[in-house]
């Protein structure tokens, strides 16, 4: 008889999932040693978001907490995930800065590198196996699972005996969106025991209410591990509950063999942790939400999509824009929705409704996407599209991390003028996120309180903050939501609403990210005017005509509304 392994990921992906990824690690400390007792497979408790959250909101040194949790975890492997060659961020880093810090993770603490990249682009998770393997560590591969018309279960067979290759130990199943059927599930794992000799795992979300049933049927078809939450941090967004499916899995020929009494007593402990974060926790993340089963879009996404719409004024085309993300997601060859690639289509989607025209406005990393720069996207980009977006250039064959110049030395030094290093650890975070790093290391950061930011979110009563920092490549920048028309800036200077000849006005609420003229200058049809950051994507504004720039309305860094004139050319 088989005995099945569970993974609980009570201090990584259940908070992350349901609140915000907030927990403290002073709130994780007094229970890893009941956790380490009950004989899981592995804890999750680091990588995802969790490393940027730390540095941002906690003022908490994440290695600090790996290092911590690792002290009291003797028996039970503990585990991370890292997004392949965007590490713990949002982009690729270079060879020598991956490589670094796999080491260093491994030093810390970290026994099984949970490894994935959101194309399934198998040469963006190399260079993570290869160095965590050559530390010793256990890798575990990862299939992102989505579901599409250039997506088969052989091909996800293929990615997983590509990763065996690369000598991983184990292969996940990604379910992110929580949509995987019970029937495909048991198809899935069937064909991976049958053509790979890897142990499997199953990593799903308990989003479209079915994913205990295809625990199960993971089970029959002889699935090695499944990813479960302790009881008051499962559920919604999170993972099953581990108590019900240890439960339901009793007297079968799939057990678990773990005690529901030692089970309960880190179920009270998370209850009152529960209570003590209450004010975090998104309603909409805690429902089951069916519309995944429909739309097939993560239920995270679906709660962005609402909020980033309350923010452009235009709730009211909610369902345009979730007509709008299928074809996006077809225009650019059918990439899995994950970080980052589910930010990436959903705000495409958002500007080629708002704008009444698809693709007039096209955020930077959709063209970088289009170069090649993500990977390699699993379907064929619309070739239209791309001809539209990119012009004649060439999307670029290689690895994207192969255009990456080393960078290891250049944050070492950098860090060292600024006295801002005090481990080699140190050099990673800042190398990783440059500005927000500065800040953290040099002992600028305040942790944020727990309830100062409440999301009530049930009954359409957002209370969206009304200043927050914004990072882009690096430089953090403080965003403003002013009251609709006004700028923060003199009243005499305001710019002007409405039709003025030559004026060039945003078409979305947002910053100015970089003005790229100014006053006098002479510019041509097509010329870059202006960056703008909304929704956490750049947006170029283009001249539509030629002139001169006869008066400028807005500074960098400034807030702005849609339809707000920002220059005028004359
Ligand atoms: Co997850």
């Amino acid at each position: 008889m088989k005995v099945t392994k569970i993974t609980e990921t009570a201090l990584r992906d259940a908070h992350q999932s349901l609140m915000a990824t907030r927990m403290r690690t002073r709130d994780m400390l007094p229970i890893v040693e009941e956790l380490d007792k009950i004989g899981f497979f592995s804890l999750e408790a680091w990588g995802g978001a969790t490393f940027d959250v730390s540095i941002r909101y906690l003022n908490e040194d994440p290695w600090e907490r790996l290092r911590s949790i690792k002290e009291h975890l003797i028996h039970t492997p503990l585990q991370m995930l890292i997004r392949g060659q965007n590490l713990v961020g949002y982009k690729h880093y270079p060879d020598d800065i991956v490589e670094k810090f796999v080491e260093k993770s491994y030093e810390n603490g970290v026994d099984i590198f949970r490894v994935f990249d959101a194309l399934n682009d198998v040469r963006n998770m190399k260079k993570v196996i290869e160095t965590a393997k050559s530390q010793g560590a256990h890798v575990q591969g990862t299939i992102s699972y989505t579901v599409s018309p250039v997506h088969t279960l052989e091909g996800f067979v293929k990615i997983a005996k590509d990763l065996e290759d690369l000598e991983c130990d184990s292969v996940t199943i990604k379910d992110m969106a929580g949509l995987i059927y019970p029937a495909d599930i048991y198809k899935l794992v069937k064909m991976l025991k049958e053509e790979t000799d890897l142990l499997i795992s199953l990593h799903s979300h308990s989003t479209s209410g079915m994913t205990p049933i295809s625990y199960y049927t993971a089970c029959e078809a002889g699935v090695d591990i499944l990813d479960t939450a302790i009881s008051p941090l499962s559920w919604g967004a999170s993972q099953p509950p581990t108590e019900s499916i240890v439960a339901a899995l009793k007297g079968t020929p799939y057990d678990t063999k773990l005690d529901l009494k030692l089970l309960n007593n880190i179920k009270k402990y998370f209850g009152d942790i529960k209570e003590k974060y209450l004010g975090l926790i998104d309603p909409i993340a805690e429902n089951i939400d069916t519309d995944v089963l429909i739309y097939q879009l993560p239920g995270g996404m679906l709660s962005n999509l609402v909020s980033q719409l309350k923010e452009q004024n235009a709730l009211d085309r909610y369902h345009d824009v979730l007509e709008e993300m299928p074809r996006v997601r077809k225009d650019l060859g059918y990439p899995p929705l994950v970080t980052p690639t589910s930010q990436i289509v959903g705000i495409q989607a958002v500007m080629n409704v708002l704008n009444g025209e698809r693709y007039k406005i096209v955020s930077n990393e959709v063209k970088d996407y289009i170069k090649g720069l993500y990977g390699r996207p699993p379907g064929k980009i619309n070739p239209k599209i791309a001809k539209m977006i990119i012009g004649n250039e060439k999307p670029i064959k290689s690895r994207p991390a192969d255009l990456l110049k080393p960078q290891y030395d250049y944050y070492k030094i950098e860090g060292e003028k600024k006295g801002i290093i005090k481990k080699d650890e140190d050099i990673l975070t800042l190398a990783i996120y440059p500005a927000i790093a500065t800040k953290f290391l040099s002992g600028e950061m305040e942790e944020e309180e727990l309830s100062s930011k409440q999301i009530v979110s049930n009954d359409n009563q957002f209370e969206i903050p009304t200043e927050y920092s914004v990072e882009v490549d690096g430089d953090v920048f403080d965003v403003k939501i002013m009251p609709t028309g006004y700028l923060n800036i003199e009243e005499s200077q305001r710019s002007p609403k409405g039709d003025v000849e030559g004026g060039v006005s945003s078409t979305m609420q947002g910053m100015l990210l970089k003005l790229k003229v100014a006053i006098g200058d002479k510019v041509e049809k097509g010329d870059i005017l202006a960056v703008i950051e909304a929704m956490k994507m750049e947006n170029d504004i283009e001249s539509e005509f030629n002139g001169i720039i006869e008066n400028i309305f807005v500074n960098e860094g400034d807030s702005i509304n849609a339809g707000d004139i920002i220059l005028v050319i004359k």
